[in-house]
């Protein structure tokens, strides 16, 4: 893989990107109203070749600066100049796919904003403060779409721009063959056949809905989320902590180079690997599609006025009390209103108005929906429930 990926030919591959990222970004417009038509225009031709490839190469550069990452890092005389340079374009890919995510402010994007924001939040001490440094605020809104398209057009853009020079500047001399020109002319071919996916345009409601599936590049600190939740009850030890000490282990390598030999490195490494494979296939929930739409399995129902009309007051008033004297609180904040790393709730009486819905998923959240990271409740009494459902389902 080493030969046939070198950093200089992934290079190449970024500026072509930065180049039709350019060009898309003339028809582009980063506001809520007009993200989702402006990305619609994109997917007609000739613009969609431009955009397919923009898709389809850079997810190809996760996974080719990946692989030469691996390889560097495991081979026994360490370059450390071009190490460094594989690790910066590995994180450089999955932010650059992260942020540009959201652009098309379809379902898909707008939900998994809102989950990765939420997962940040649960961090101890800076959660708050991760939430809203990536967000822009407590949640999803028109700021956090002109953020991203900033850090996606402006800042990453430079950031890639001072590591390609670095390499340019430090290279000894130039890797490339013939076998990178047949890679990106695979991903050239894909990107005429298979437009990327593209979804419904996002509503209000989605900004704190919770159903999107992970896409690919997110599934192992998605199910390493879910998985830690499950053992110690604690995510973000799955899915920051974990995927930290994972990036300290690989500059380690790469700063101690000599001291920190790939004997010592290899088995920490296979150690950490074998808990995001468990946590892949032993979670295994579902991936969002390749291609298509990516829109939420778990459609949320609006409730008709017949059912909206039916509440029972004093009932709802109880069920508010054990609602703000239970753990909920503590994710969903008071009366579910004032939301720490859970979604706030204020709008589920739009998104659901059967009480068995409630009753059910807060006793096991899992069994309404798979990729759910809430602690279940199996321990609630029926009458409390009950309650808690008719407080929820009722508008505030
Ligand atoms: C550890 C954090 C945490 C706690 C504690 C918690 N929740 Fe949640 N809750 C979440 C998250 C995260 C979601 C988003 C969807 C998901 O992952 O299932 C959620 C979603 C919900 C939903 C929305 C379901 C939907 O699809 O519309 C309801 C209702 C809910 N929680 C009620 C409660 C109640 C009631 C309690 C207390 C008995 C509670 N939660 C405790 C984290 C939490």
């Amino acid at each position: 893989m080493k030969r046939v990926f070198s950093e200089e030919s992934l290079s190449a591959l970024f500026v072509l990107l930065l180049i039709t990222g350019l060009l898309l970004g003339l028809s582009y417009s980063p506001t809520v109203s007009n993200a989702h038509t402006s990305v619609a225009r994109l997917h007609l031709f000739p613009w969609t070749l431009i955009q397919s490839f923009h898709y389809w190469a850079s997810s190809a550069c996760i996974l080719f600066a990946g692989t030469l990452l691996l390889f560097r890092l495991l081979s026994r005389k360490l370059d450390q100049a071009r190490s460094f340079a594989s690790f910066a374009l590995v994180g450089l890919s999955f932010l650059f796919q992260v942020t540009g995510n959201l652009l098309p402010f379809d379902k898909h994007g707008v939900q998994t904003a809102a989950i990765e924001g939420g997962v940040a939040g649960r961090a101890p001490m800076v959660g708050k403060l991760a939430t809203k440094l990536m967000l822009g605020s407590d949640a999803v809104s028109a700021i956090t779409l002109s953020r991203w398209y900033l850090a996606h057009a402006a800042l990453l853009p430079l950031l890639l721009g001072a590591m390609i020079v670095l390499l340019i500047r430090n290279r000894t001399k130039f890797q490339f063959n013939y076998l990178n020109l047949l890679v990106s002319g695979l991903v050239v071919l894909i990107a005429v056949v298979v437009s990327s996916p593209f979804g419904t345009a996002a509503s209000s409601s989605d900004f704190t809905s919770y159903q999107a599936l992970p896409s690919w590049y997110t599934l192992p600190m998605h199910s390493s989320l879910v998985l830690s939740n499950k053992l110690v009850g604690a995510g973000w030890i799955g899915a920051m902590l974990m995927p930290g000490l994972l990036m300290l282990l690989c500059l380690a390598r790469i700063v101690f180079a000599e001291k920190f030999a790939v004997r010592l490195f290899a088995p920490t490494l296979s150690v950490l690997f074998i808990w995001f494979v468990v946590a892949v296939f032993g979670m295994s929930g579902d991936v969002a599609s390749l291609t298509g739409t990516r829109d939420p399995v778990g459609e949320t129902k609006v409730a008709t006025d017949a059912t909206l009309s039916q509440y029972d007051k004093a009932l709802a008033s109880r069920g508010r009390g054990i609602f703000n004297r239970l753990e909920c609180v503590s994710c969903h904040g008071k009366d579910g209103a004032e939301p720490t790393g859970g979604p706030s709730l204020v709008n589920e009486p739009s998104k659901h108005q059967d009480a068995k819905f409630y009753i059910g998923f807060i006793r096991s959240p899992q069994s309404i929906n798979p990729q759910s990271t809430m602690p279940g409740f199996p321990d609630l009494k029926e009458d409390e429930l009950r309650a808690i459902a008719e407080f929820l389902r009722s508008p505030r």
